[in-house]
């Protein structure tokens, strides 16, 4: 196993450029038929395979993901994994709304602290931004947070843009969550290299697209009318047939390495400079230790190009419009 490391933004988190996604680990809320049991096994197996960052949020099962991540946790030295979990989301009317209030972004803190049953979290993210609060503040209280000692980076998700510099306007902002895979490029026209430029961290999320980046579905695949699969914009005619084309051509490439389409595709995101931790999530522990050995695929300089412009139809294009997001 190798022992990569990255750094978050410009603090002193280090960790492992592939993380867990944990919306599935106790997220009840989001998917159906989850055993809390599964969710703590394939924590358990990242943890045991190589994977240090855990990715979790209150809105995962509404405080159970994070309990259940808190749980399998606890078997493993606290300083060996980088714990990052969000909050904004305000259910005190009865309803969600989101909330970005200093005030409230520190009980969120608080409590994810208790849920999690540590004393510090690794990264502290926004999870979405609110009409009302200026960012600056917003960001501003998790820095107090942070001089106390609760957090150790700043992170901000769902942000455009503007978002993010105005969020940014102290400097203060270390990593950013967004969607970003092969097949959602829209962000490597702007996004991305701003961060780079203020040296943000970039973490993306659905990055092997919901599984479609797998290499585990053909053209006649249907998803029940329940399984959100069947509304998502990537598993529709005419998108869909040019994912698995662009799919196809990673097949070779993974071939060559012995190794599976989804971790040459992990293995891709590793590799891109302007990538920093790739979190895919999981339902089962077998696919986690799976897509941990993307640890150790090394991509030639060939490979990786070859994989880039498989996917240039997904790039944004000139006119604004990425070239394979239907009419
Ligand atoms: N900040 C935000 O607003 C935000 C939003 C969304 C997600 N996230 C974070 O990003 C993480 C990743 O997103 P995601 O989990 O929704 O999507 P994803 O990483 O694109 O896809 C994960 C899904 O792909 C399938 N899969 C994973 N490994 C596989 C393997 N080796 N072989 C076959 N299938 C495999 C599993 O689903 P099946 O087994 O059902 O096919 C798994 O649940 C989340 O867990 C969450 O932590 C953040």
């Amino acid at each position: 196993m190798t022992n990569r490391q990255v750094t978050i933004g410009k603090t002193d988190v280090h960790t492992t450029p592939l993380g867990l996604g944990t919306n599935a680990v106790g997220g009840y809320n989001l998917f159906p038929n989850l055993r809390d049991e599964d969710g703590i096994a394939l924590v358990k197996a990242g943890l045991n395979h190589g994977i240090q960052l855990l990715d979790t949020a209150f809105v995962y099962g509404l405080d159970h993901s994070e309990e259940l991540v808190g749980q399998a946790m606890a078997d493993f030295d606290r300083h060996q994994v980088t714990l990052a979990t969000k909050g904004a989301q305000d259910f005190s009317s009865g309803e969600q709304v989101i909330n970005n209030d200093p005030d409230f972004l520190t009980q969120q803190v608080d409590a994810s602290l208790k849920r999690l049953n540590t004393d510090y979290l690794d990264i502290f993210y926004i999870h979405f931004p609110d009409k009302q609060t200026p960012k600056a503040e917003a960001v501003g209280a998790l820095q107090r947070l942070r001089e106390q000692g609760k957090i150790r980076a700043i992170g901000v998700s769902n942000f455009s843009l503007d978002q993010v510099k105005e969020a940014n306007a102290d400097g203060y902002v270390d990593v950013v969550e967004d969607e970003y895979s092969l097949l959602h490029r829209d962000h490597e026209a702007d996004l991305l290299p701003y961060l780079k430029d203020h040296q943000i961290s970039f973490v993306p999320y659905f990055p092997l697209a919901s599984g479609l980046l797998t290499g585990k579905y053909d053209r006649d695949v249907t998803f029940p009318d329940d399984d959100i699969r069947s509304q998502m914009s990537d598993f529709q005619a005419p998108r869909y047939g040019q994912a698995l084309d662009a799919v196809a051509k990673v097949r070779p490439i993974a071939d060559a390495h012995d190794a599976t389409v989804a971790q040459v595709v992990l293995a891709w995101y590793m590799q891109n400079p302007l990538i920093s931790v790739v979190i895919p999530g999981a339902k089962r522990a077998e696919q986690v230790t799976a897509n941990a050995k993307a640890l150790d695929v090394t991509l030639s300089t060939e490979e990786y190009n070859t994989i880039d412009q498989a996917f240039t139809p997904f790039k944004h294009s000139a006119s604004g419009k990425s070239l394979a997001d239907p009419d």
